[in-house]
């Protein structure tokens, strides 16, 4: 097993609330175990940078509760190269630094996975996304705040959708899953939910609109995810209105929103904790995983099944979702 008396610690990827949560978990649980923490800035753009420096506890006081991420984050396209990833480890190595706490979603953890593997170089990853599609863990750290955010406004446009009796189409976040879309979706009561892992059939589900309408519906809600294979919440719309035009239909896009604010409760917990045990992991010898949670027990999946194993959707949900709003 490794002798390791130095870590750092990355964001990496989109920002999701909840990061700080982590950072702060990785950096006390570090120090308590007698570990020199670094902080890396910018992801792995810092980490080609030099830019790394010693954290202290102080470092992360009264972070727990922000939003965003202390270290700042980006998505590196230098880190796709080997000469990229090679000047990184030359300056992790002139630091002494013995493995890395990496903090995203996707392209954070096929980074780390092959930086791993190419130097020898122990990486764990915490699931840091809004998007919740890493499979390994129940929910990614943020997943929670952001629909939370979502269902606040959802909340709002039903006040005005129901005054002016409109359909209204509410496009959330999920480049290639539709997490965020079937969870909001459900708990704002929304008509209908449109994601990426279902076909749309335009011509359907304008059929179903229709008999809505007819039988008893004056306003709606559409929940489209981003990713969705019809286009977003704009293109459905248009869609839809060349169909039905008596519709007086609305389209808000929620956009970086739902990134942003401070964490849930929830969140912070999971972020705490997840933080905490990517430490004691990496002190235990666990490498080229990431930590997550699965009905309440700690696991460690190999990056490569985290990013390309499926995390399905629950369809079951979905169905729920439009009897209940019938
Ligand atoms: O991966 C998280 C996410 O928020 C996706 O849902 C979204 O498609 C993407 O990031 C947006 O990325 P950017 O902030 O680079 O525009």
């Amino acid at each position: 097993m490794p002798q390791i008396s130095k870590i750092a610690i990355m964001t990496s990827g989109g920002d999701s609330p909840g990061m700080n949560a982590a950072i702060r978990a990785v950096v006390r649980t570090g120090i308590y175990n007698g570990l020199d923490v670094f902080g890396i800035s910018r992801g792995y753009e810092g980490m080609i940078d030099g830019q790394i420096e010693p954290m202290h506890s102080h470092s992360v006081s009264n972070i727990i509760q922000r939003g965003g991420t202390i270290l700042k984050t980006a998505r590196s396209k230098r880190f796709l190269t080997y000469e990229g990833r090679l000047q990184a480890y030359q300056n992790l190595m002139d630091q002494k630094i013995d493995a890395l706490v990496a903090i995203g979603g996707n392209g954070t953890f096929t980074g780390a996975s092959i930086f791993d593997k190419e130097f020898n170089f122990p990486v764990i990853g915490l699931p840091g996304t809004i998007d919740n599609d890493l499979y390994g863990t129940d929910a990614t750290i943020g997943y929670d705040t952001a629909v939370n955010t979502v269902v606040e406004a959802a909340d709002k446009i039903r006040d005005t959708a129901n005054s002016h009796e409109r359909l209204f189409f509410l496009e959330v976040m999920g480049r290639d899953a539709g997490f965020i879309a079937l969870r909001s979706g459900i708990a704002c009561g929304a008509e209908f939910i449109l994601v990426p892992e279902t076909t749309t059939y335009i011509d359907n589900f304008a059929r179903l609109l229709r008999h809505d309408w007819r039988r008893n519906k004056t306003s709606g809600i559409v929940v489209v995810a981003e990713g969705e294979e019809e286009g977003g919440a704009y293109e459905i719309a248009r869609k839809v209105k060349e169909r039905i035009p008596e519709l007086d239909t609305r389209v808000t896009v929620l956009g970086h929103v739902q990134r942003g604010g401070a964490p849930s409760a929830y969140d912070r917990v999971l972020a705490s904790t997840l933080g905490h045990v990517a430490v004691r992991g990496l002190l235990e010898g666990e490498r080229g995983s990431m930590a997550g949670i699965v009905d309440k027990k700690v696991v460690y999946t190999p990056f490569d099944k985290a990013i390309k194993h499926h995390k399905d959707i629950n369809k079951e949900m979905l169905e729920m979702s439009r009897i209940l709003a019938l």
